[in-house]
């Protein structure tokens, strides 16, 4: 039977060889916000395996006051250079402390500097703020690491259901839909 993650592999590894996009893991994640509305962000993909597909960000995000109200989500991503469409719906949990080290880690620290200086999702009072909070972070991290905030972490959305779409001019898309039931992935074939 085709394995659904595998075949997300495969077509990821399509996307990003040789590949025209800048941002080449963005996918957009979309939570039901406490009004029961969707919305929808892009954010990177870190990781894909059986265990599901984790993405980083701030805990207390609106996302992830979101997700703390309903883990249901879906991830959806269009690869135009390939003519590839992907949906996926599933639920979120958040990664160990110690699995969202590691992936602060893999960051770079100008990527950490700006995590740390900003509370995602708040306002913002003036431009200027930026760069002063900015140049505060820096001068406190000054020659050292810097840690990861415990408001930063990842969620790893543990899949569901995925459709794979292959676009066609005509519109005769192939539509593939597996389904999970019972822990094994059901495939069937979807009207264009
Ligand atoms: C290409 C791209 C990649 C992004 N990657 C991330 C990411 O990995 N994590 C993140 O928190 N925000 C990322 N952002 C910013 C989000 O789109 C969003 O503005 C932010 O997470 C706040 O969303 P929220 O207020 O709904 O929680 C990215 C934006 C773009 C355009």
């Amino acid at each position: 039977m085709e394995n659904p993650i595998e075949k997300f592999q495969s077509w990821w590894n399509k996307a990003i060889s040789n590949s025209p996009l800048q941002q080449k893991s963005a996918i957009c994640i979309s939570t039901i916000n406490e009004q029961g509305f969707p919305s929808g962000r892009f954010v990177d993909l870190k990781s894909v395996d059986e265990n599901g597909f984790v993405f980083c960000t701030y805990l207390d995000s609106a996302k992830g006051k979101h997700i703390q109200h309903n883990p249901k989500v879906a991830m959806t991503i269009w690869w135009d250079h390939v003519g590839y469409q992907v949906r996926v719906i599933g639920e979120a949990q958040a990664v160990s402390d110690a699995e969202a080290i590691e992936f602060w880690k893999t960051r770079k620290r100008s990527a950490q500097l700006t995590t740390t200086a900003f509370q995602q999702s708040q306002p913002l009072k003036e431009l200027e703020e930026l760069q002063t909070r900015m140049q505060e972070v820096s001068d406190q991290f000054i020659n050292r690491e810097v840690p990861k905030p415990s408001t930063w972490g990842g969620y790893r959305i543990q899949p569901v259901s995925i459709e794979f779409l292959t676009f066609a001019e005509n519109r005769l898309h192939l539509r593939e839909l597996f389904n999970k039931k019972e822990n094994a992935w059901i495939k069937s074939l979807l009207q264009p």
